[in-house]
């Protein structure tokens, strides 16, 4: 008779989900003990690194691929000080010691570029420029999602990052996008973090607390 050889314990996912999944050390280094950093190292970040940052978040999907997240990578003293007065005082330090502070936004009229970005729906542009609500949705949802691969993305190339919303959007609008076309989302910095510097993790819901199967 013939017998089958099991060489490992299949996981609930199946053995094809065991076989495919990133590495134990990866899943460390993008979720499990990735921090949200306000100390950093100084330690620079190269316009190299923001390339490749840039060139792997950019794969993330978006509704339509219509890719509405605009980045400004703020890394000069100059730079940082046209944003220091729009900071909330908490906000101020985290900025001016990281290496680079990304400000993520979207551009409001992503849909211009849409007949190039998704073609196979010719009236996509239009349905978006004659529709606010719906376009100002898309747009946040959008780059908020682009933001996410954006921070997963740093994790991923080794470097650290410490989200902000504690700053004024609109004066950071008059300030960096003066004709009104692009609006920010929140502030990204990045660098290495120091890690003796981490407050104690906040927790997080369980799956029975916040999850629903039906
Ligand atoms: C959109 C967003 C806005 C945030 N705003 C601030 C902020 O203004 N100042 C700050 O110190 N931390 C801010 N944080 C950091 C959060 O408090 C932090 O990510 C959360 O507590 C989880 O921490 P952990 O990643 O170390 O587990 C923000 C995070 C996100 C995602």
């Amino acid at each position: 008779m013939e017998t089958t050889q099991i060489t490992s314990a299949p996981t609930p996912a199946g053995n094809e989900a065991e076989q495919t999944r990133l590495s134990q050390a990866s899943l460390e280094r993008l979720f499990l003990q990735a921090r949200s950093h306000a100390a950093w190292q100084d330690k620079p970040v190269t316009e190299d690194q923001l390339h490749a940052l840039y060139n792997l978040a950019k794969w993330g999907p978006t509704s339509m691929n219509c890719l509405p997240m605009r980045l400004v990578f703020l890394r000069s003293a100059a730079a940082k000080a046209r944003l220091q007065p729009m900071l909330a005082e908490g906000n101020i330090d985290k900025v001016l010691t990281a290496p680079i502070t990304v400000i993520v936004a979207h551009d409001t009229q992503f849909y211009e570029h849409l007949p190039r970005l998704f073609p196979y729906f010719e009236t996509a542009r239009d349905m978006y420029a004659n529709n606010a609500p719906l376009s100002k949705q898309t747009a946040l949802r959008n780059s908020s999602l682009q933001g996410g691969y954006l921070i997963l993305a740093a994790r991923s190339l080794g470097l650290d990052i410490g989200p902000m919303s504690g700053f004024d959007n609109a004066e950071v609008d008059r300030e960096f996008f003066p004709d009104g076309r692009y609006a920010s989302n929140f502030l990204l910095n990045l660098g290495y973090g120091d890690p003796q510097a981490l407050p104690p993790r906040g927790p997080r819901f369980e799956f029975e607390d916040v999850c629903a199967i039906l």
